[in-house]
Order: C-alpha cells, then sequence, then structure tokens
C-alpha cells in the first residue's frame, strides 16, 4: 500500500485473523474465522504490514504466541505481527457477548430482536475498550501513527487512543449498520458511545445511508458543529470525516483461480459428496449462523418454490453452510433451533428416498470448502434482513470466472447498492423470494453471463485494495492538512 509510505500502522479488532486450536489429534491447527472484517482486512495488513492487536480466542493461541503475545502470520509466510490481548471469561461475556453483541449487534441491524444493555455489561465493555487503547498506544513507536481501528467492538477506543497520542491518524470503519436516530436513541450510553467514535480522525461506513445516519444521530444527541458540505463533524478538539467505504474482498489472482477445480470438477465433486443427482439444481447460502442473515425467510421462499412449482420437488436443493457463531447467546440458540426445525419439516414435507431438498450443514467451513460449493452452486442466495455489506455476494461473483451462476441478493445488504445485477429480493417478501429462486434456477445461460460478466467486473475494480486505498488516501490527507495546520498556528 503505496499510501503509508513507511507510516506504522496498528490494526485494533476484537476477532483475530488466525486462531490456533488444538485438532481432534491433539496437534494445533489454524483456522480463519468466519468474519467479513477478516475476509477483508487481512490482505490490506498482508500487503502493508505492522501490528493487528486482537483478542486471543483460540485455545492454542498462547502455545504459539513469543514473550510479548505475538506471533508472525499469515503462518509461513509471517507478512505482519498479531499481538494476542488476553480477556478473561468475565471480561469477554461482558464485552463481547453483553454489550457488543446482545446490546450493539440487535441495535444497529434493527432486524426485531430487541437490543439488552445491562449495566454490567456497560462496565466490561468500557474496560476492555481501555485495554486494547492501552495496548495501541504501548504499541505506537512515534506520536502519530495510523490506526485501523474495527467495528462496534471498539466504539470508545478511538477518544481513548487520542487522548495519549493527540497527532494519530485514526480510522475507525464500522463494518456493520448504523440506525437512525430514534432507534439508536434507545441505547442509555448513546452519548459516551458517540463520543468515543468522534476521537476518530475518520469514520467510515459502507453506504452514504449509514454516514447521513450516523450524522443525524450527533446532530440529536451532541452538541456538535456539523458541515453537510464536508460530511464532517467538530466536537471539542477534534474534527472527524464522516465517509462511506464500501468494503470488499481481495480479486484472487490468475495462479490462485488456477488451482481451483474446474467448475465441472466442483459439481461433480459436490454433487456426489451430498449424495444429488448430477443434474440437480443447487442452491447455496453461506452464512454465520446469525438471526440477521436472512436463513429462515429464505428457507421459506424454497418451501414456498417447491409448493408452487412442483417440478422442482426431486431436482432442486438447498445447501445451507451456516457457521456456529456467538452460540452461548440464548437469541442465537433460539434461532438456530427455529432454522433446525424449519428445515425438518420441508424435507419431511417435500423429501422422499433419496432425495433431501434442504441441506443444512452448521459447520464451520474453509475457504477451500466454501469455494468449491460457490463454484458447485447454479445460484447463491444472500437475503440477510440487514447487513453493512455482506462479502459472500462478493465471493460468490470472484468464485465463477466460468460467468455462469446466478446472485439473489437482499435489498437490505450494503452489496445491493454496487451489485445491481443480482437480482435483488425483499426477503420478508416469500412470493417475491420464491419467484426470484424459479428465475434464477430457468435464466438461459447467456442472461446469467451478462449478469456475472457485469458483477464480476464491479467487484475486480472496487475491490479491499480501492476499500484501503481510499481510506488511506483520505488519511493522507488529513496528515498533511494537520501538518500544515500546526505550522501556521
Ligand atoms: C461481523 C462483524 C465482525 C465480526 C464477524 C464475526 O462481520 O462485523 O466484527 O468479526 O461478524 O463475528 P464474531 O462475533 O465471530 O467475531
Amino acid at each position: 500500500m503505496t499510501q503509508l509510505r513507511g507510516d506504522q500502522v496498528i490494526v485494533v479488532s476484537n476477532r483475530e485473523p488466525y486462531i490456533h486450536e488444538h485438532g481432534k489429534d491433539g496437534r494445533i491447527v489454524v483456522k480463519r474465522p468466519a468474519s467479513g472484517l477478516v475476509t477483508a482486512v487481512e490482505p490490506v495488513m498482508r500487503a502493508c504490514s505492522g501490528t493487528w492487536i486482537a483478542h486471543g480466542s483460540g485455545d492454542a493461541d498462547r502455545e504459539v504466541v513469543d514473550a510479548n503475545d505475538r506471533v508472525a502470520v499469515p503462518p509461513g509466510q509471517d507478512d505482519y505481527q498479531l499481538r494476542r490481548l488476553w480477556l478473561t471469561a468475565e471480561e469477554e461475556q461482558g464485552y463481547y457477548f453483553g454489550f457488543a453483541n446482545e446490546g450493539l449487534w440487535p441495535l444497529c441491524h434493527v432486524a426485531h430482536v430487541r437490543p439488552v444493555f445491562r449495566e454490567s455489561d456497560w462496565e466490561a465493555y468500557k474496560a476492555v475498550n481501555q485495554r486494547f487503547a492501552d495496548a495501541v498506544v504501548a504499541e505506537a513507536r512515534s506520536e502519530d501513527p495510523i490506526v485501523l481501528v474495527q467495528d462496534y467492538h471498539f466504539a470508545l477506543l478511538p477518544a481513548m487512543v487520542r487522548e495519549k497520542l493527540p497527532n494519530a491518524t485514526i480510522l475507525t470503519f464500522w463494518h456493520i449498520p448504523w440506525p437512525n436516530p430514534e432507534s439508536f436513541g434507545i441505547c442509555p450510553w448513546r452519548r459516551e458511545i458517540l463520543q468515543g467514535m468522534l476521537g476518530s480522525t475518520i469514520l467510515g461506513f459502507h453506504t452514504r445511508f449509514h454516514c447521513k445516519n450516523f450524522i443525524e444521530t450527533v446532530d440529536r444527541f451532541l452538541e456538535a458543529r456539523i458541515e453537510h458540505e464536508h460530511s464532517t463533524i467538530s466536537f471539542r478538539e477534534d474534527e472527524t470525516l464522516v465517509e462511506a467505504y464500501p468494503i470488499s474482498i481481495e480479486w484472487p489472482a490468475d495462479a490462485t483461480i488456477a488451482s481451483w477445480p474446474s467448475v465441472p470438477e466442483a459439481r461433480r465433486i459436490v454433487r456426489e459428496r451430498l449424495g444429488l443427482q448430477p443434474d440437480t439444481t443447487l442452491a447455496v447460502g453461506i452464512d454465520r449462523f446469525d438471526y440477521t442473515k436472512g436463513i429462515l425467510e429464505r428457507l421459506n421462499a424454497v418451501e414456498r418454490l417447491l409448493e408452487k412449482h412442483a417440478e422442482w420437488i426431486g431436482r432442486f436443493v438447498f445447501v445451507q453452510v451456516a457457521a456456529p457463531t456467538r452460540s452461548s447467546l440464548e437469541e442465537y440458540k433460539n434461532f438456530q433451533e427455529r432454522v433446525e426445525r424449519l428445515t425438518l419439516r420441508i424435507n419431511e414435507r417435500f423429501g422422499r428416498p433419496g432425495y433431501q431438498p434442504v441441506h443444512l450443514l452448521a459447520q464451520h467451513h474453509d475457504s477451500h470448502a466454501v469455494n468449491e460449493l460457490l463454484r458447485a452452486a447454479d445460484m447463491c442466495i444472500v437475503t440477510s434482513l440487514h447487513d453493512g455489506m455482506n462479502l459472500v455476494s462478493k465471493e460468490f461473483v470472484a468464485a465463477r470466472d466460468d460467468e455462469q451462476g446466478v446472485l439473489i441478493l437482499s435489498r437490505f445488504a450494503g452489496a445491493a447498492r454496487e451489485m445491481t445485477e443480482a437480482l435483488i429480493v425483499n426477503p420478508y417478501h416469500v412470493e417475491e423470494t420464491a419467484d426470484a429462486l424459479h428465475r434464477a434456477a430457468t435464466m438461459p445461460a447467456a442472461e446469467q453471463r451478462a449478469r456475472m460478466a457485469s458483477l464480476r467486473a464491479t467487484v475486480r475494480e472496487f475491490n479491499v485494495f480501492r476499500w484501503a486505498g481510499r481510506m488511506l488516501t483520505d488519511a493522507g490527507r488529513w496528515r498533511l492538512k494537520a501538518r500544515v495546520d500546526a505550522r501556521v498556528a
């Protein structure tokens, strides 16, 4: 990343890009977590090096770090340093499961799950934000490092870092949606959260719409000066640029594509593995097992398709990969049970010997397995009820160098704004989604090619380096401006 020119880069996120775990035979295995954040930020870190600070969550994580809790990653490549910070079970419960995932996650997604706000979670959230902020400050080799703060786990950290390192360039990226002021206003600590975030030099969201919601929220709850023209907010000493940076994926290199099984090969392998007929029309969904992803809605649509178009019974199969996530939380347990029940119902209703319409694979799949499924599929279904961006939709088109396959995409995912050649659906509308499945299953190859080629051109160009590059270019401008201002003052 040429924009960096020797500046020190420190990334902070809750989720680590590599997790070390004990495999079944006791040996240590490395896992890449299912996380849009990791998918996007990891290639950027590989390109610019520096240090990534994250919670060490794997049961073998402590066994591979040095005396300073560091490990060089990616394993064997050693492009950058992963510095692990250890949280106690209580800290993790209050800060991560509690405030971040029972409070902020439903608050920002507005997916009809009630946020829970506990005083004790808030205390843990503040304390953990401070611990990570201290780690950033300890890491800084100069008074003005570039700090890339990731996501809703760290709303307070920007102001905490700013207090100790007033000249740092703090780029905060909020990977999830930002709701309107009425919705956000129910958070008891709304002011503290906004103030914390406004410690950032640049605050990024996926879409203009989320930026607008954020600016309106600040306008409602803080005494701040807002310059709509420049999309800046001045609060106390700090000025923050609020900008949309649509996140993306790393476009696969030619050598990577060459290493993939051919599409006919992937189609054969996957259909054989799942015990499907060679000519089965295959739809796939790849998600974390999360209630925001619209998995129930897409199952309803599959059921409706089979009801409406009996010709698909026996010929259409839907495979849902659902990577376990936050499973200790009640809402997640309930949701996962509901998905299992609905799957069972559809399979009982339409299945018959040798035919199971829905396959629910509730396990972590590595990137190789995901890629194979995406290449084997006739369509990929993304029906999030609300999603900051959704990178699976982009991974699907990146996987299809054969320019075949149809993307069905929720209008409530940030990706719908860029990926307009997908079949865009309202997942709450079962009939419309079922019709989209039928349309995808019957779409002529030429139309698939036209749509897919265009989607691929968009994602290839607006890849993750473009995302990071734009943010860093803006940061560079601000650093220059700050230096000039300092000289003039
Ligand atoms: C979303 C969040 C990320 C998070 C990911 C996985 O994409 O925006 O911050 O890492 O989900 O969730 P988890 O709770 O497993 O980190």
